[in-house]
């Protein structure tokens, strides 16, 4: 057990990559729906269309394309300021050195996915942890203001679904205006919420505050890993974020690129709402298979995130983590999220919802049997 309490969450991740019931990673591993196998089968014409075009392009259309589907239509697509990446740790790995040169601490929402406190611990910056009570209680406390040049938000949160509203988001933009501190928002799963898809931008744009989002089209679809992380500025963000970007990349794949503008024009019409049906179909799955057991609930009853938080009673999620392996099956330990407090998460255990409910079905059946012997 102490060697599993040593390991972060993408090596949890990695050891259930194989398995068939993998409810590990974030990652969307659900069939391709009708509409995306034929873009999938058009992907040489994809690929011959991709490559004659310029790739500013094709980029800004694939950009203009995702970034429209989930209502942030105020974006800064076209003023130099979207890089694109291959995956958002990419674009936060970019973002971090980057701030790593301007600043030293950052206040970081608390619990978060851990690779965000270890890319940011990466470059030698400290962390304070911001509990997601006090974000989204009210003003934050001026004392944090005072000691940060950063404050890092993830909407919707990671494990929890938990979304920034448009006021909290004005407010929060307005203190770090006056604080001059950085706002930065990892909006990974903000497509699976439409609670997230009020045009962020906007409110950015007019607070005045320097800020960084982070956006990422990993989650949605099963595309095999083939995904973009945008690291969008604001238009004078006081980092050099441009030139680190350009000491680590000279730009993502074309053809990515065009597959995303293709998977957003598919959710555009229709596909995202599908995918909505799809995940709460899902989540109402785990909850019906594991409803009567003992002291087992689920912490996040309002999340529309495409993972979900079972908490265990008493028993811990290390041991049941183990007993699931024996049945080849795969969740992820939540001790790693509560990245300042791992304790926090010793009775908790996070199910990845974007998978074939048939898995999810066979997978629940077997955390039911090791929950009913504990
Ligand atoms: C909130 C959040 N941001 C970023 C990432 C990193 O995504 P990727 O592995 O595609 O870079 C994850 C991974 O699950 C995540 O949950």
């Amino acid at each position: 057990m102490q060697e599993l309490q040593a390991i972060n969450l993408t090596e949890f991740e990695c050891l259930a990559l194989n398995s068939p019931l993998n409810l590990a990673d974030g990652h969307a591993r659900q069939a391709l729906t009708a509409s995306q196998a034929r873009i999938i089968d058009d992907l040489p014409n994809l690929f011959a269309k991709a490559a004659a075009r310029a790739p500013e392009e094709v980029e800004l259309d694939a950009c203009r394309a995702y970034l429209g589907l989930l209502g942030q239509h105020s974006h800064p697509v076209g003023e130099s300021r979207v890089f694109a990446c291959y995956s958002s740790s990419v674009a936060m790995e970019i973002f971090a050195r980057a701030l790593a040169q301007k600043g030293d601490a950052v206040a970081l929402i608390h619990p978060t996915f851990d690779n965000i406190p270890d890319i940011l611990r990466g470059v030698g910056l400290n962390l304070l942890p911001l509990e997601e009570d006090v974000l989204h209680g009210g003003d934050l406390p001026r004392a944090l203001l005072d000691a940060v040049s950063c404050v890092f938000v993830t909407t919707p949160n990671n494990p929890t679904g938990r979304v920034v509203t448009e006021e909290r988001l004005r407010a929060l933009a307005a203190q770090c205006a006056e604080h001059d501190v950085v706002l930065t928002l990892d909006t990974s799963f903000r497509g699976f919420d439409t609670r997230a898809h009020f045009d962020h931008y906007r409110v950015l744009e007019d607070s005045g505050c320097r800020w960084v989002v982070i956006e990422d089209t990993g989650k949605l679809w099963p595309t095999l890993e083939l995904k973009i992380g945008w690291l969008v500025t604001s238009a004078e963000p006081g980092l050099p974020v441009a030139k680190v970007y350009s000491d680590i990349l000279l730009g993502a794949s074309p053809l990515v690129l065009a597959l995303v503008q293709r998977f957003a024009e598919d959710a555009a019409d229709g596909g995202l709402p599908d995918l909505h049906r799809f995940i709460a179909g899902n989540r109402v799955l785990v909850r019906r298979s594991l409803a009567g057991l003992p002291d087992v609930d689920f912490p996040d009853p309002g999340s529309r995130a495409s993972v979900e938080r079972v908490r265990l009673g008493r028993r811990s999620s290390l041991e049941v983590w183990s007993a699931l392996r024996e049945h080849n099956v795969y969740m992820l330990p939540c001790q790693k999220f509560h990245w300042a407090d791992p304790s926090e998460g010793d009775h908790m255990l996070r199910v990845a919802l974007a998978r074939p409910a048939a898995s999810l079905d066979e997978a629940t059946r077997a955390l039911r049997l090791v929950l009913s012997s504990r």
